[in-house]
Order: structure tokens, then C-alpha cells, then sequence
């Protein structure tokens, strides 16, 4: 049942500080605090290439993935969504690493470009939370998400999840290349430990939440913007407004806005921005900072470092704790998600079924 929530969505928003915690405990030794994965059947200090494909906020997951296994791990990412990566036939050095992403394990698209990856003689590594699904069975490793049963039509916990599973990952990678010290380890998997208790605290800010739902209710059009790990958040919050809401949003790399989408910027299009402290903190701000000087309303998550800076800039501004730069898309996105359940709310839509989506889609 729904626990005494409303709907399933805010029962299974309220589940990341656990879901986070429970995936994490598959895949740390909490004595030693290192990072230990399932036997592969290959090496990843030699793999030469990774290749990760999924559909919707599993594809974002698996952006910050890429993230990541470049930065942490150093390894040569590709990656698309599924319905295109089925179809287009990349060149793929036998021995790699198809990294499959999906809450249901059953997704068509990501079921076919799983196989099509297999015909490239890649190893299959899937991150799923539904552990006896199709692509279960037709992978060579599976890594699972311990975020249960999730009803909600609209992904939420399995997102954080599935974050969970690939920050591991990439730990256990760069540690065997060599380019992740016994220190640096130490330290990923302390900001790793601390995010169930960081994310429980982000639900005290659920009132300023509200009120830019208030804001985004109003609106026709929304834009979300992030760079670096916060742009797939970015692109996370703008999928889970369009299910639920029905309000058409639209993300974009912050430095992109100057390409084209600053045209679009007036009071009526508010913009949503992910701007958590860090090395990236700066060019975000300078990005809004743009967008506020043509009348644009900036509604901002941060954190708590990050805040100082934005108060007088934004009109509303969400500081969650400061974390690790590491660790911070995966609590930068309960809050983008919470967002997107607080705007349905007003507009009184179907939360958990919205029109025309069903939760595993089985067809291409
Ligand atoms: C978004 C959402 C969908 C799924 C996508 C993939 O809220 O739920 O975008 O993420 O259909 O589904 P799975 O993860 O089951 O492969």
C-alpha cells in the first residue's frame, strides 16, 4: 500500500535515503569500506571501452554514469539511448563493456541494443532493479538495485539506485586501473556512506519546494538548465514536469543557452537550475546570471555552500546539504524530482498513471 502517502510517487520519493543506502550495502564491505562487485568475467583494468544504453531516467542515470567512469575511471565512454543505439551499428572493439540501464528489465529498445551489443562481442553488465527480468537473464553480470518494488509510473528511488550502483562502479574501476588510490577510495566511499543521511535531509526543505511549484504550475513552458553531472539532472527534472504535470519542459546544458535557447527567455518561462558548489559552481552562475538580466525567474537548487552566492540573484532558492562534488547529482536529484510531484499536485493530475505512458514498455 501506499504507507499513508497520497500516492505512490511521494511514498517512493520518500525511499531514496533508504534505497540509497540499501544498494550501497550490497556493494561495500562496511569493515574494510571498499567498494566489492560481483565476479566479472572480464577485467577492468584492461576493458578498452564502455558503452552504456538505456531509455528515459535510466539513460540520465546513465549519463552521470559516463561521468563518472571518465572522470573516477578513466574509461572511453559511449553512450545513447537505446531506440538509437539499436539501430546504429557502432563500430565496437570485441572485449568491451555494454553497460545496460533499467528499472523493469524488460524494456524493448534497451533489450535489443543489449543483444545487438552481444553480436559485437561485448560483455554484458546490467544495472537493474527487477532482478528476474529478460535482460537478467540475457546479461553477463548484473548489479542490482535494491530499491524494491516501484509502482509510480514515474521513476523515482530507482534513479538514486541506479546511481548508487554506477559510483561503485567507477570506484571499483578506477581501483583496478590503477588511477583510484586506496586514499581517494577511502574518501568516494565515505561521501557514498554519507548520502542516506544527507538525502533524509532534503526533505526539510520541502516548503520552498512548494513554493516554486506555485511558480512552475503557471507556466506553459519551463526551462531546466545544469552543466557537467547537474545537466542530466537537469534533463531528469524537465522528463519527470512533462510526465506528471504535463507542463512542457525543455533542459539544456547551461552553456548551451547562448546557442539558442536564451531567445526563448521572458517572465514567463521560468527557468530551473541545478548549481551545486564546486568546480563547475562559477560558469552555472554566470550562465544565470545571463538568463536573469533578460527578465528570465531563476528558481534554483543548490546547496548549502552554494546559497550565499544566489540569495539576491534567484527568486527561490533550495539549498540541500553541500556534499562531495562526486556525490552531489544524486542528491541534487531528489529535490528536482520532489518538484515535479509538488507542480502535479497543483495541477491535479493522474500522479502515479499519467495519460498515455505505462510503466515497462515492452514495445519498440
Ligand atoms: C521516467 C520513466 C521512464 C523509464 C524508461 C525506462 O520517469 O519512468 O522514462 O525510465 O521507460 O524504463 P526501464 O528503466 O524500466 O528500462
Amino acid at each position: 500500500g501506499k504507507d499513508g502517502y497520497r500516492h505512490y510517487m511521494e511514498k517512493e520519493l520518500h525511499e531514496h535515503p533508504v534505497v540509497i543506502g540499501q544498494t550501497l550495502q550490497r556493494l561495500i564491505d562496511p569493515a574494510t569500506r571498499r567498494v566489492v562487485l560481483p565476479d566479472l568475467p572480464f577485467d577492468l583494468a584492461s576493458v578498452p571501452r564502455a558503452v552504456i544504453t538505456a531509455c528515459g531516467s535510466a539513460f540520465y542515470a546513465g549519463m552521470i554514469g559516463r561521468y563518472w567512469l571518465e572522470s573516477v575511471a578513466r574509461i572511453p565512454v559511449d553512450i545513447d539511448v537505446a531506440s538509437e543505439m539499436r539501430y546504429r551499428d557502432p563500430p565496437l572493439t570485441p572485449g568491451g563493456m555494454g553497460l545496460l540501464i533499467s528499472q523493469s528489465g524488460e524494456t524493448a529498445d534497451t533489450l535489443a541494443a543489449l543483444r545487438g551489443m552481444r553480436a559485437h562481442r561485448q560483455h554484458i553488465v546490467s544495472v537493474l532493479n527487477v532482478e528476474q527480468s529478460t535482460i537478467a537473464r540475457e546479461s553477463d553480470v548484473v548489479l542490482g538495485t535494491a530499491a524494491g518494488p516501484e509502482i509510480s509510473v514515474a521513476s523515482t528511488k530507482a534513479f538514486t539506485a541506479q546511481l548508487s550502483v554506477l559510483a561503485c562502479l567507477a570506484i571499483a574501476a578506477g581501483r583496478r586501473r590503477g588511477v583510484v588510490s586506496p586514499d581517494q577510495e577511502q574518501a568516494l566511499v565515505a561521501s557514498l556512506l554519507d548520502l542516506p543521511s544527507r538525502a533524509g535531509e532534503v526533505f526539510d526543505q520541502a516548503d520552498a519546494i512548494r513554493r516554486m511549484a506555485a511558480v512552475i504550475a503557471g507556466a506553459r513552458d519551463v526551462l531546466y538548465l545544469g552543466r557537467g553531472s547537474s545537466f542530466p539532472v537537469a534533463l531528469e527534472g524537465a522528463l519527470k514536469l512533462k510526465e506528471v504535470s504535463y507542463i512542457h519542459a525543455e533542459a539544456y546544458a547551461a552553456g548551451e543557452m547562448k546557442h539558442g535557447p536564451i531567445s526563448l527567455i521572458d517572465q514567463t518561462v521560468p527557468i530551473v537550475a541545478t548549481a551545486p558548489s564546486g568546480r563547475l559552481f562559477e560558469k552555472t552562475l554566470s550562465n544565470l546570471q545571463e538568463a536573469r538580466a533578460r527578465g528570465g525567474r531563476l528558481l534554483v537548487f543548490t546547496d548549502t555552500q552554494g546559497a550565499e552566492r544566489l540569495r539576491g540573484i534567484a527568486e527561490i532558492v533550495v539549498a540541500i546539504p553541500t556534499v562531495d562534488e562526486f556525490t552531489a547529482p544524486v542528491l541534487q536529484t531528489i529535490p528536482v524530482q520532489m518538484l515535479a510531484y509538488e507542480v502535479a499536485l497543483l495541477k491535479g493530475t493522474d500522479v502515479d498513471q499519467p495519460r498515455n505512458l505505462a510503466k515497462s514498455v515492452t514495445v519498440e
